[in-house]
């Protein structure tokens, strides 16, 4: 049997195939040249009966040889320049077990490319192009174990794209991409996984969770990835609390954390318990912490902040029909969670009148007279939490506009008095400017405008028009055709004389 390296990959991938390749090589030449099989050009093949295995490395390929043996239970490809692999490469190749397209240039896989694999083990296809991998590139390989995708660009995995294989594989190595989001929910999935590589990339958060089920895992790298906090899960309990030795079983689970910037705050405190002497976990922040390993800091220095309210909004005043804006902040270590709670006692979520920001911003956009009331944020994180209360009042619409124009205080504080409702209509040409007895707004309401002109004016072209509303010292002014009036306000009509 070929000495495939199916199994553990070596721990020096840069010369994982060369040694190989010799040993292969004055195998190959004691047995190519008996056979009468057919082999593409440049390649060695060899037959031990029942296996065929074929070797074309460093042979300078541009594309996978068509004259392979469909029968060909080992092939390789290393060290060429592929850049495609297509459907009728790997067609009818129902014995392929091993396939090993590692450092090429591949940078596209069309559909169905390895559908014909279904008994393939071990994929490699690290050290290639790769920026995507979707759903439809691994269709078929449904006894997949060993999936070698180290060193691409990738930056996306679909999350249907190992569906086919997601209870056979063994050994997944992603490290070495461009991967800002792990395929989460696919690797939740991967019940038979015994190593994750995932070293090496951009990925931001771990959900919690995610490892729960993955009861075969022994090794877990996230080392050099942009990991600020890592959730504890129930399989890191795995890892025997300070006991871990060298020899340690083979049962166990090795994680690797190390070159995140880690925020060593009472969240990591799990971690840090796993943490021996030979880890190279280190905190970036907080600033007292920064760059030193975790097993030289004491567990008492892992500490949270509980969070405290340092800005809110102030007994806010809002129009009927009017958005209204609340706002609360806190600090706090870990960065705490901002909820609002309406005057009745319910959680506010986002809906379609309104929508809860993580910055802790409450907006409503279309205020009612129900709204009324005394809100509460509470902002809370590990460590604690903190309440606060705005009150918001909304009232009454202000009484009909007179139609002419009068005199406006913008820095009026009080509602209605401090919507401005004179009706400024400017027409095209400047004859019409200030107070035109031409145009009248003889209706106002918190959601609409019934504007009047004559139909005089109105033959010399109203295309254009100007209304201007001002609150607590704020001057809004909205402008456009009077299509666009009637969609965007809502403005009940606009009707003419
Ligand atoms: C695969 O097998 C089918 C049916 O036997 C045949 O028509 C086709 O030409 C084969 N393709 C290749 C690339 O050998
Ligand atoms: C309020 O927000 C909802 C959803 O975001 C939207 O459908 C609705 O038109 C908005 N209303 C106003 C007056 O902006
Ligand atoms: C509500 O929607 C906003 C904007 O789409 C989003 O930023 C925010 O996270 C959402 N809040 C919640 C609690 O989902
Ligand atoms: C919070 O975010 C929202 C949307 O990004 C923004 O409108 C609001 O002004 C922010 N609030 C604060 C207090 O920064
Ligand atoms: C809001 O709370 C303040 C202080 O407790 C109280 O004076 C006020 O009446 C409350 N407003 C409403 C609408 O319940
Ligand atoms: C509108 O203004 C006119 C004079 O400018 C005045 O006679 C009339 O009473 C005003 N109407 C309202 C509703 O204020
Ligand atoms: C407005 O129109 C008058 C004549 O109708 C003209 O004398 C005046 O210069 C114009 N003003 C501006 C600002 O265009």
């Amino acid at each position: 049997m070929f000495p495939s390296n199916e199994g553990r990959r070596p721990a020096f991938p840069r010369s994982r195939c060369s040694i190989m390749d010799r040993l292969w090589f004055s195998l190959l030449l004691l047995a190519a040249a008996c056979r009468g099989q057919p082999c593409p050009k440049r390649c060695m093949c060899q037959s031990l009966s029942p296996s065929l295995a074929i070797l074309c490395s460093k042979t300078g390929l541009l594309f996978i040889p068509a004259a392979i043996d469909r029968r060909t239970v080992e092939l390789r490809l290393q060290e060429n320049f592929i850049t495609a692999v297509r459907r009728r490469d790997f067609a009818n190749m129902t014995s392929l077990l091993h396939l090993t397209l590692s450092r090429n240039t591949i940078s596209q896989i069309l559909p169905s490319a390895f559908s014909d694999l279904r008994r393939l083990r071990a994929l490699h296809l690290d050290s290639n192009r790769l920026t995507v991998i979707k759903d439809e590139h691994f269709q078929g390989l449904t006894n997949l174990r060993h999936l070698i995708l180290a060193n691409n660009q990738l930056h996306s995995i679909s999350s249907h794209a190992f569906d086919d294989f997601l209870s056979t594989l063994e050994d997944l190595d992603l490290s070495y991409n461009n991967l800002a989001q792990a395929p989460w929910d696919t690797i939740r999935r991967l019940t038979n996984v015994n190593t994750l590589n995932m070293d090496h990339n951009l990925i931001e958060n771990v959900p919690q969770g995610v490892f729960t089920n993955l009861h075969k895992l022994a090794r877990l790298d996230m080392t050099s990835n942009k990991l600020k906090k890592i959730p504890p899960d129930p399989l890191f309990l795995r890892i025997p609390v300070y006991a871990k030795s060298k020899g340690s079983p083979l049962t166990s689970l090795v994680l690797s954390f190390g070159g995140n910037p880690l925020h060593c705050n009472c969240e990591l405190l799990w971690l840090r318990r796993l943490t021996r002497e030979d880890d190279l976990e280190t905190c970036a922040s907080p600033a007292d912490l920064s760059a030193k390993y975790f097993w030289t800091i004491p567990e008492e220095e892992f500490i949270c902040d509980p969070p405290v309210l340092t800005r809110k909004s102030p007994h806010t005043v809002s129009m009927v029909g009017q958005p209204a804006s609340l706002k609360c902040k806190a600090n706090g270590d870990p960065e705490p969670e901002v909820h609002w709670i309406s005057p009745e006692g319910r959680l506010i979520s986002n809906s379609s009148r309104t929508l809860v920001f993580p910055n802790g911003s409450l907006d409503i956009n279309v205020t009612s007279l129900k709204d009324s009331g005394n809100f509460t944020c509470i902002a809370s994180n590990a460590a604690g939490e903190s309440t606060g209360r705005v009150e918001l009042v909304v009232t009454a619409m202000p009484h009909l506009a007179n139609s002419t124009s009068r005199g406006r205080d913008p820095s009026s504080e009080q509602a209605p008095s401090d919507i401005l409702t004179s009706s400024k209509v400017a027409l095209p040409g400047n004859e019409t400017r200030g107070a035109d007895r031409r145009v009248s707004l003889v209706e106002l309401t918190g959601n609409s405008a019934l504007i009047r002109w004559s139909s005089q004016t109105s033959t010399t072209g109203v295309r254009m028009f100007q209304v201007q509303k001002g609150n607590a010292g704020l001057l809004e002014s909205f402008a456009g055709n009077l299509r666009n009036f009637n969609e965007r306000y809502d403005c009940g009509f606009l009707s003419q004389q």
